[in-house]
C-alpha cells in the first residue's frame, strides 16, 4: 500500500531561495561592493589621514562590521522574513520589529542619493565612449562633471535610467534575478579592477600615491574620524539596516554564515584597496588634491585615463567596473524595500517591485535635483543629498547595528545563537561561536556607543 508522508509545513518556506552557495556567496558579495569601495572610500581615506584612517576602519570592520553581518544573517535565516518579519517572529509581541521598518527607510534614505551617484557613473560610461570627457586638464573634467550634475533634466533621466535597470534585473526575481546576475558580473568586476590597477601603478607618480594610502597620519584624527570610519564600515558591508537580514532569509540552512561573512568582507576589502590603489597613484601623477571629495572618482579619474594610449577604452572598463558594482548594492538595497511590499503590505511580488521603483523616483529626485533647483534648500544645514547620506550612515545604521547587536546578545541569548549557527549542530564551529557571541554582546554595541557619545562631544 502506499503511504502518503506527511509535510513537514516548518520547514517549507514561503518564497524563493539562493539556489547555491556561490549564489549566496555573490549575492551578499554583490551587495558588499558598491560605489562605497570605489566612490566613497578613497575619499574619505584621502581626507582623513590615509592610513591612520584605514587602521581605524580595519577595527570597526572587524569588530563591528563583520559581526552584525554575521547576526543580521543568521536572524533573517532564523527568522525566515525580511527584517520586520523575522524579529517579529523570532520576538513575538515586542517592538524589535521597528529595528526593521527603521531599515526601511535606511534603505529609502540611502537609495536616494545612491541611485543619483548610480546615474553619474551610467552617464560617465556614455561620455567616455565618446572621448568628451578625456582631458588631463583639471578645468576640463571639473567642467564636464558640474554641467552634468548642475542640469537638473539630465540628473533626473539618468537616475531614472538607473531605478528602471535595477527594478527590471529585479523583477526575474531572487534566483533568476540577483544571483544570476551577479554569478556573472561579480568576475567582471574582479578582472576589470585589475586591468585599472595595474595600469595606474605603471603611471610615473604611482609611489607617491601609494605612499600615501599606506602612510598613517595620525594627526588628523578627530572624533569625527571614528565616526566616518564607523558608518562606512556600516555602509560598506550593507549592514545596520535589515539588508543582510532580508539575504539571509534566502540561505540554504546548509549555509556557513561566519564563514561566508569574513569572506564577503575580506573580498569587500580587498576591492577597496585595489580601488585606492588605481585612483591615488593617478590622483598624484596628474597633480589633483588626494581630498578633493567625492567627486574625486568622475574629476580625476578621466584624466588619468586621458594621457594614456586606448585611454577611453580603459575609462570606459572603469565606468563599466563601477555600474557593475552599483547595480550589485542597489540590487539589495531595492530587496529590503520590495520584500516590505511584498512579504509585510502582502502585494504580489511584481507590484513590488515597480511600487519601489517609482517610489524612489519620486523619493530621489530631491538628492537629483540637489546641485541644481533644489541647491539652495537645506535642512540642518545640508542638501537633501547630504542630508540622505548623513542620517544613513552615521545614524541610522550605527543605531540600526547597535539594536541589532543588543538584541542578539541579550534577548535572543546564546543558545539560540549556537543553535543557528552551528546550523543545528552540523557545523563544529563552536569557538567561533563563542567568540562571535562575546563580541556582540559586549565589544560591538560598547564601541557603537563610544564612538557616538564620542561624536556628541559626551565623552
Ligand atoms: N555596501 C554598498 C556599497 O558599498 C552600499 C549598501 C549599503 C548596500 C547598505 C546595501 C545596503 O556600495
Amino acid at each position: 500500500s502506499i503511504k502518503t508522508l506527511p509535510v513537514k509545513t516548518g520547514s517549507v518556506r514561503a518564497g524563493e531561495i539562493f539556489s547555491s552557495r556561490l549564489g549566496v556567496l555573490t549575492a551578499t558579495l554583490g551587495s558588499a561592493v558598491g560605489l562605497g569601495n570605489i566612490w566613497r572610500f578613497p575619499y574619505l581615506t584621502g581626507s582623513n589621514g590615509g592610513a591612520a584612517f584605514l587602521i581605524i576602519y580595519l577595527i570597526c570592520t572587524v569588530l563591528v562590521g563583520i559581526q552584525v553581518m554575521v547576526g543580521e544573517q543568521m536572524l533573517g535565516r532564523a527568522g525566515k522574513g525580511n527584517a520586520i518579519a523575522a524579529l517579529r517572529a523570532l520576538a513575538p509581541g515586542k517592538a524589535w520589529w521597528l529595528v526593521g521598518a527603521a531599515g526601511v527607510i535606511s534603505a529609502f534614505l540611502i537609495m536616494g542619493f545612491y541611485s543619483e551617484v548610480a546615474g553619474w557613473v551610467f552617464a560617465y560610461i556614455f561620455k567616455s565612449l565618446s572621448g568628451s570627457i578625456l582631458s588631463t586638464d583639471p578645468q576640463v573634467t571639473t567642467q564636464a562633471f558640474t554641467s552634468l550634475i548642475a542640469n537638473p533634466t539630465q540628473s533626473l533621466v539618468w537616475q531614472w535610467i538607473v531605478l528602471a535597470v535595477t527594478g527590471g534585473i529585479l523583477l526575474f526575481g531572487v534566483t533568476k534575478g540577483i544571483e544570476r546576475t551577479t554569478k556573472t558580473l561579480m568576475p567582471v568586476l574582479f578582472l576589470l579592477l585589475i586591468l585599472v590597477g595595474i595600469r595606474s601603478l605603471t603611471l610615473p607618480g604611482a609611489a607617491q600615491g601609494l605612499t600615501y594610502l599606506f602612510k598613517p597620519d595620525f594627526s588628523v584624527i578627530t572624533a569625527d574620524t571614528f565616526l566616518e570610519a564607523l558608518g562606512l564600515s556600516f555602509f560598506k558591508l550593507s549592514v545596520g539596516m535589515g539588508c543582510m537580514m532580508t539575504y539571509g532569509s534566502y540561505f540554504r540552512s546548509d549555509q556557513n554564515i561566519p564563514t561566508t561573512a569574513t569572506r564577503v568582507a575580506l573580498a569587500d576589502l580587498m576591492v577597496s584597496l585595489m580601488a585606492g590603489i588605481a585612483i591615488f597613484p593617478a590622483v598624484f601623477a596628474f597633480g589633483f588634491k588626494p581630498e578633493s571629495g567625492p567627486s574625486l572618482l568622475f574629476i580625476t579619474i578621466p584624466a588619468v585615463f586621458a594621457s594614456m594610449p586606448l585611454g577611453n577604452v580603459f575609462m570606459v572598463a572603469f565606468f563599466v567596473l563601477t555600474a557593475i558594482a552599483s547595480i550589485g548594492a542597489m540590487l539589495s538595497l531595492l530587496e529590503v524595500i520590495v520584500t516590505f511590499f511584498n512579504q509585510q503590505l502582502g502585494l504580489n511580488r511584481k507590484l513590488s517591485v515597480v511600487l519601489t521603483a517609482a517610489a524612489l523616483a519620486v523619493f530621489g529626485s530631491a538628492a537629483a535635483l540637489s546641485n541644481s533647483t533644489l541647491a539652495n534648500v537645506k535642512i540642518l544645514g545640508l542638501t537633501f543629498f547630504d542630508l540622505y547620506d548623513y542620517m544613513s550612515s552615521n545614524v541610522l545604521m550605527p543605531l540600526g547595528g547597535l539594536l541589532i547587536s543588543v538584541f542578539i546578545g541579550w534577548i535572543w541569548g546564546y543558545p539560540n545563537i549556537r543553535k543557528a549557527l552551528s546550523n543545528e549542530g552540523m557545523l563544529k564551529n563552536e569557538r567561533v561561536i563563542g567568540m562571535f557571541f562575546g563580541l556582540i554582546k559586549f565589544v560591538t554595541p560598547a564601541l557603537i556607543v563610544i564612538v557616538l557619545l564620542n561624536k556628541l562631544n559626551i565623552l
